[in-house]
């Protein structure tokens, strides 16, 4: 019998937000089907204890310290990547940030502060935007790529507390489908993830809230683990999904079907 193959075998792979949460999960998701992994997040030792965890599984990591809101930083980033890999076949735009930690949490759509909802934007979107716009120049030179963003449920529908957040996943949607279209010729195919109420430090706090509540409304009736956003995200960037893109993928146990 031969040894397994994994999905990504030979790949090189960039994922931001690597170093918690769906981030880390995905990293560690695509080291384990065979990629090499270029993990980054806004602190090194948030990366550095993504890849020490890549590395006790036998896998291949670098980690690279970017702040997502800095063009240069993501440039410097995606360059980073390439060196250490000789490419970028796979790309996973994930940071993000929660209203909660722009002091914005169930504040009304017209009483946001406006740095609340700048903030909210610029790493949401904009981040998303600035990845995208590097690795695109990078995988044109290559002849084609992957990238997948993370949008969110928040992408989809609107969410009661939450509107810069609910706005930049929309934005995140539209991105996804604008670039899609714009890339296919090059052989880049651009699709999202849409989590529900995953298990992470992001949504702690909103689950000693309201968790009860959450879960209540979620078909499966249990907040959804990273590595089950990980395992849609590892599948997107594969050949296997090769007639994929511009599409939003729903993992989110059911919530978004009641
Ligand atoms: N957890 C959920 O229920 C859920 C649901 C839908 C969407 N999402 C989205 O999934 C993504 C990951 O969230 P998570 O739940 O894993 O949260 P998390 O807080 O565990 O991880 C987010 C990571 O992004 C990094 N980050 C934040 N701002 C950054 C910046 N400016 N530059 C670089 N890195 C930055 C953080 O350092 C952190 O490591 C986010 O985009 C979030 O909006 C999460």
């Amino acid at each position: 019998m031969s040894a397994a193959k994994g999905m990504l075998d030979g790949k090189s792979a960039l994922v931001t937000g690597a170093g918690s949460g769906i981030g880390r999960a995905t990293a560690l998701a695509f080291a384990r089907e065979g990629a090499w992994v270029a993990a980054a997040d806004q602190t090194l030792e948030a990366a550095q204890g993504t890849v020490a965890a890549i590395e006790a599984q036998g896998g291949q990591a670098v980690a690279i310290a970017c702040d997502v809101t800095d063009d240069a930083a993501v440039e410097a980033m995606v360059a980073a990547a390439v060196a250490a890999f000789g490419g970028l076949d796979c790309a996973f735009n994930n940071a993000g940030i929660a209203p909660h930690q722009v002091n914005a949490t169930g504040v009304l759509a017209a009483d946001l502060a406006e740095a609340s909802w700048q903030r909210l934007l610029d790493v949401n979107l904009t981040g998303v935007w600035r990845c995208l716009r590097h690795e695109v120049a990078q995988m044109r030179k290559q002849g084609g790529g992957a990238i997948v963003n993370t949008a969110s449920i928040a992408g989809l529908r609107g969410l009661p507390g939450a509107a810069g957040y609910v706005v930049g996943k929309h934005g995140v949607v539209g991105l996804t489908k604008a670039a899609a279209i714009d890339h296919a010729a090059e052989n880049i195919r651009v699709n999202a993830v849409c989590p529900g109420y995953i298990e992470t430090p992001m949504t702690e706090e909103s689950m000693r809230r309201r968790g009860d509540k959450i879960i209540a409304r979620t078909a499966l009736g249990r907040f959804g683990q990273p590595g089950e956003i990980a395992e849609a995200v590892v599948w997107l960037c594969s050949d296997r999904a090769s007639f994929v893109t511009g599409s939003n993928w729903t993992v989110d146990g059911g919530y978004s079907a009641i």
